[in-house]
């Protein structure tokens, strides 16, 4: 039985203060959603003062990305043992902004997990089409190129180490969510892939969905057979929604 995680990407969202007061919300929420595990990944310079006020609590925490060197001569970049260090048990790599925005190849991505996975980190690894790439058929041979990206350096039984996030493009921070429907063919698409390698870790894989997720659609999102939580951006600054979100997952 895969436990649901649903995981809070705040982004490049927040201050001291709005971040202790959502952290306040949260801790005094989450005990009626303990059947899912709970996490939130802050901008790095947040990550002592969350991992102070959810230090002992139910929620996890991790970082947004990594490097992929251990130590060095790297100005503004962050080592999975700094994460470790902090407190963080998960780490996202590949998320789609990373991929477009800082033009991180699927190669690199690949390099980002191995590192996580070295540092004893969970690594969250997105994947999605563009809506581009969705009208034009390929949806399934995005993912599964960013998949076997990963598969191809740290293979099947590495993968395991990690969670999934599909998240189509398209759906991030726009408002448009996948149906319910599209987001269960390509978890299935993804899960099957990973079953061609090893149908033990595919069983085993948490896939999660990612794409303007709200406590409205979550139930339904997460009710389907291969969604195993979510990966929550914008919903996850409020205390309420986020609360609501896991309590769907519950
Ligand atoms: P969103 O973002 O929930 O605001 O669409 C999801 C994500 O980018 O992880």
């Amino acid at each position: 039985m895969r436990k649901p995680l649903v995981a809070g990407n705040w982004k490049m969202n927040g201050s001291l203060e709005s971040v202790r007061e959502l952290l306040e919300g949260l801790k005094s929420g989450i005990d009626a959603v303990s059947n899912a595990e709970v996490a939130v990944c802050p901008p790095y310079v947040f990550v002592p003062e969350v991992q102070k006020l959810l230090d002992g609590s139910a929620i996890s925490w991790g970082g947004q990305d990594l490097s992929v060197e251990v130590s060095g001569a790297y100005t503004g970049e962050i080592a999975a043992s700094m994460l470790s260090d902090f407190g963080c048990k998960y780490v996202i790599v590949g998320h789609s902004e990373r991929r477009s925005y800082h033009g991180e190849s699927d190669e690199l991505v690949a390099k980002k997990f191995a590192a996580a996975r070295a540092g004893g980190l969970v690594p969250i690894l997105c994947v999605g089409e563009t809506l581009e790439e969705r009208e034009q058929g390929i949806t399934e041979d995005v993912c599964a190129r960013q998949l076997d990206a990963v598969i191809d350096l740290v293979g099947v039984d590495g993968l395991a180490c990690g969670v999934i996030a599909y998240e189509p493009v398209w759906a991030i921070g726009t408002g448009k969510t996948a149906t319910p429907e599209q987001a269960q063919d390509v978890h299935a698409f993804i899960r099957g892939r990973i079953a061609e390698k090893s149908a033990e870790v595919a069983e085993g894989m948490r896939i999660l969905y990612g794409g303007s997720m709200k406590p409205g659609n979550a139930k339904e999102l997460i009710g389907k057979p291969d969604i195993d939580g979510g990966l929550i951006g914008g919903a996850s600054l409020v205390a309420e929604d986020f609360l609501g979100i896991c309590t769907a997952a519950n």
